[in-house]
């Protein structure tokens, strides 16, 4: 019995070096925290319990026989964050890259199952060569059998995708697949085809940070959702997004206590919107103001600036006027079916002056993206409050058609008393009353009692029930 106990101390032991110290210099080397310590920083003190730490893999080609590391490439387990209950997978870049063996993907889907068992969100560390070259369809395989779990979580439990290093090819669609993506900056990449098939396809010359880079998915292609400067940053920021969310779909919505009174009247707004319906402002000023303790968590906020989500969606006027474009569609599409799905309600800040006009839009299908938008907040059964803060028009929102000026130009198409008309228009509709009158708004309230009214609806709303007809899954426009 002595035996054997020591020859698991001795077996934990070299697990927990993984591909030894020189890798993990290596590692340090290149301002990235190991795969164990990077746990250390996201958990609880002393929270993380591990699987799997002695699974071995099981490729016997290419002289594979003789290099086994306990463990193999890939930390997995749960832990506590804040006391909550999460799964964890870390991917050891010191073991041959980090790459996807078949144990490596085993380890994973098993802590994904048993997250869907058990109700708690997971969250991935990827650090990874991709495919493990030397095991070759076994490894694809592998990544086929976490796809399909990312598929059957989504909407489930949160699923969160850290990328920390390398994540390349067929591995970029795990993270894909999951709710929010962060990055560290400067030592991760993201892309389907590296720098050199680019050359060599397209002849572009491009560097891995500026195809792949956090900047570039923050800025250009909207992939990732948060980027810090180190692993560090990265890990708490994790951990405080982690406190917003619910652990699953039948898990309530974390309550925070907080001294914030919901009676708390907000006098900055009666002055913050500017009178002219053109002129710009900073929407973010009116969220800090109005929620809890100014305590504001904004998701993509280098990406689509004209649109803003936190739990809640809103235009910005000060970017783009707060126009809707595609960009912003897809954004705040995404981010209101997240909320749906995990029974966060939706506060919905509106300033639009419509759709953003133009052939790129029009023949880059903002027919079908704006759709999704639409799609995304008539599916949505959580309860659902908007603020119209100045104006709403067009398919945005058709309390007014649309601008006066543009109004009157299409209806009077020529004549003198244009500016008699865009007056009268004004008066007709470009105000809230006939919304009002028709009932299409609720109420017409004071800037300053927005906190209140909100927190008051909020509480009643708690108890809304609603459930869309049953189906297999909806046909929504992608
Ligand atoms: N399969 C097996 N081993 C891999 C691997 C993979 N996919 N990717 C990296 N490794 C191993 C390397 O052989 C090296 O082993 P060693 O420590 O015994 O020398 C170790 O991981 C570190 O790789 P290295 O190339 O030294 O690190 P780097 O930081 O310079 O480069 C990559 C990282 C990911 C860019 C580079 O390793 C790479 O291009 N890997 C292959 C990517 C790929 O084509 N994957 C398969 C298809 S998805």
């Amino acid at each position: 019995a002595l035996k054997v106990k020591n020859e698991v101390k001795r077996k934990r032991e070299l697990a927990l070096v993984g591909g030894g110290t020189k890798r993990i210099e290596k590692q340090h080397q290149k301002g990235k925290l190991t795969a164990r310590e990077r746990l250390e920083v996201l958990l609880d003190p002393k929270s993380f319990v591990e699987y799997d730490m002695f699974v071995e893999h099981r490729c016997n080609d290419f002289g594979m026989d003789k290099e086994k590391y306990y463990g193999d490439s890939v930390i997995t387990g749960h832990g506590l964050i804040n006391g909550r209950p999460v799964y964890v997978f870390s991917q050891d870049f010191t073991v041959f890259g980090g790459s996807l063996s078949s144990v490596h993907a085993q380890k994973i889907c098993k802590i994904m199952d048993q997250a869907m068992l058990v109700g708690a969100p997971v969250i991935g560390l990827n650090d990874s060569g991709g495919a493990r070259i030397q095991e070759g369809v076994e490894s694809l395989a592998g990544y086929a059998d976490i796809f399909q779990r990312n598929v059957l979580a989504s909407g489930v439990i949160p699923q969160l995708s850290l990328i920390m290093g390398p994540c390349a090819g067929g591995a970029v669609y795990s993270p894909a697949l999951t709710d929010f993506i962060f990055m560290v900056r400067q030592t991760s990449y993201l892309f389907i085809t590296g720098p050199d098939v680019v050359q060599s396809v397209t002849n572009e010359n491009v560097t891995q940070e500026e195809l792949g880079g956090a900047n570039s998915h923050m800025t250009k292609s909207g992939v990732a959702h948060f980027a810090y400067d180190n692993d560090i940053d990265t890990l708490l920021r994790t951990r405080e997004l982690f406190n917003f969310l619910p652990l699953s779909n039948k898990d309530p919505t974390p309550i925070r206590e907080c001294d914030d009174s919901p009676n708390r009247l907000v006098d900055s707004l009666n002055t913050v919107i500017p009178l002219e319906s053109t002129a710009a402002y900073d929407m973010k000023e009116v969220i800090y103001a109005t929620v809890d303790e100014h305590d504001f968590f904004e998701v993509m906020p280098e990406w689509a600036k004209n649109i803003i989500v936190v739990g809640i969606v809103a235009n910005q006027p000060k970017s783009m006027a707060g126009c809707l474009d595609i960009n912003a569609s897809v954004k705040a599409a995404r981010f209101v079916r997240f909320c749906d799905a995990f029974n966060i309600p939706l506060l919905t800040f509106v300033d639009v002056p419509g759709f953003l006009p133009g052939t790129s839009q029009e023949h880059n299908g903002i027919i079908r993206h704006g759709a999704k938008l639409l799609y995304a907040f008539a599916e949505a059964t959580v309860p659902k409050i908007t603020i119209i803060t100045r104006k709403a028009y067009g398919g945005a929102y058709d309390v007014a058609v649309m601008g006066a000026q543009g109004a009157v130009k299409i209806i009077f198409r020529e004549g003198k008393n244009v500016k008699d008309k865009e007056l009268e228009y004004i008066d007709k509709f470009a105000n809230p009353f006939p919304a009002a009158i028709r009932g299409f708004v609720d109420d017409i309230i004071e800037p300053n009692q927005t906190r209140k009214r909100i927190c008051r609806d909020l509480n009643l709303l708690a108890g809304k029930q609603l459930d869309n007809p049953r189906k297999k899954h909806a046909n929504m426009p992608l």
